[in-house]
């Protein structure tokens, strides 16, 4: 079966789940984008893995979804299908050289979901913008000029594994911040840093930023210690933690060397079927459900 025809059936599979439109074309012109960072400063949690498939599993709910690759690293590029070498312009040329969002978004094999890529350049951006008037808003200032604001539903940000420039650019173009939280021993600890990172910037300088909430990742049901870090966190953030939890699943993990969101790779793992129950979830948090905004 080819990949679109797997995408069509991904989209009418999620449907069910929404009730959402797959006519991206025919829906009715909704208000300006909801913005998404996916944060959190320590590496290896599974932020760009839920960037790639919750962006996946919204767009196959119906929704038009930007997914902006703000980490050098590129993993979600090239996890979508992009190599390096053919990126073209990208997140590096939009706030380093003023580049439009409009001409730096790729088409992708999902329907609905376009990406803006991490160039190659992206590693010197930090370095670059150092000393540049309005750096930590360069791409709240571009997404604002962009007038696919306004005809996308979601805009995903996949934030690198810092609290640099970059992450501030991500969490300054933002309203929600979605944490990601590998189920492993001192989970809570390393989730202090960026709950007040946020609670800093929201305080400083952007007041429309908030926690929307903490996704458990790589949960390990043979394993206690995933539970007791699921109980833990719970008990200490309350609802502001997802009911969906991520399992580990190895097909998540070979997905990208496919160059694949899991949901394309492997419709039927449970990896998919999770991620697929958080696109739900979010939507339902955020008030859109039973389908695109109207
Ligand atoms: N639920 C999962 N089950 C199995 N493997 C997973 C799962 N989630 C992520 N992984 C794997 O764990 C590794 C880290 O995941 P990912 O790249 O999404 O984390 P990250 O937080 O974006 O990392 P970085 O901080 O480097 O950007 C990857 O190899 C990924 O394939
Ligand atoms: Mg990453």
């Amino acid at each position: 079966m080819s990949v679109l025809t797997r995408a069509r059936a991904l989209v009418e599979a999620d449907r069910k789940l929404t009730h959402a439109s797959p006519d991206h074309a025919a829906r009715p012109k909704p208000q300006p984008a909801r913005i998404i960072a996916i944060a959190n400063q320590k590496g290896g949690v599974g932020k760009t893995t839920t960037a790639i498939n919750l962006s996946t599993a919204l767009a196959a709910a119906g929704h038009s979804v930007l997914l902006i690759d703000l980490d050098p690293q590129g993993n979600a590029s090239t996890g979508l299908g992009l190599a390096r070498n053919a990126r073209g312009h990208g997140m590096f040329a939009v706030l380093a050289e003023g580049y439009a969002i409009a001409d730096t978004l790729r088409d992708t094999m999902i329907p609905g979901l376009s990406i803006l890529p991490a160039d190659p350049d992206l590693a010197a951006a930090e370095i670059e913008l150092v000393s540049a008037s309005h750096r930590e808003t360069r791409l709240k200032e571009a997404l604002g000029a962009w007038a696919g604001l306004t005809s996308h539903q979601f805009v995903v940000i996949d934030c690198p594994p810092s609290l640099g420039l970059l992450t501030l650019n991500g969490l300054m173009a933002s309203q929600d911040v979605l944490v990601p939280l590998q189920c492993e021993f001192f989970a809570l600890e390393g989730i202090t840093q960026i709950t007040q990172t946020i609670e800093a910037v929201r305080k400083r300088l952007n007041p429309a930023l908030s926690l929307h909430g903490i996704v458990l990742t790589m949960y390990d049901r043979r394993n206690n210690l995933s539970d007791l870090v699921a109980e833990d966190v719970r008990g200490f953030f309350g609802k502001k933690v997802y009911e969906t939890v991520i399992p580990r699943n190895i097909r998540i993990s070979e997905a990208p060397s496919h160059g694949k969101p899991v949901l394309l790779y492997d419709f039927k793992s449970p990896g998919s079927q999770a991620y697929i129950r958080l696109a739900a979830e979010l939507i339902d948090r955020m008030g859109l459900s039973p389908g695109p905004v109207a």
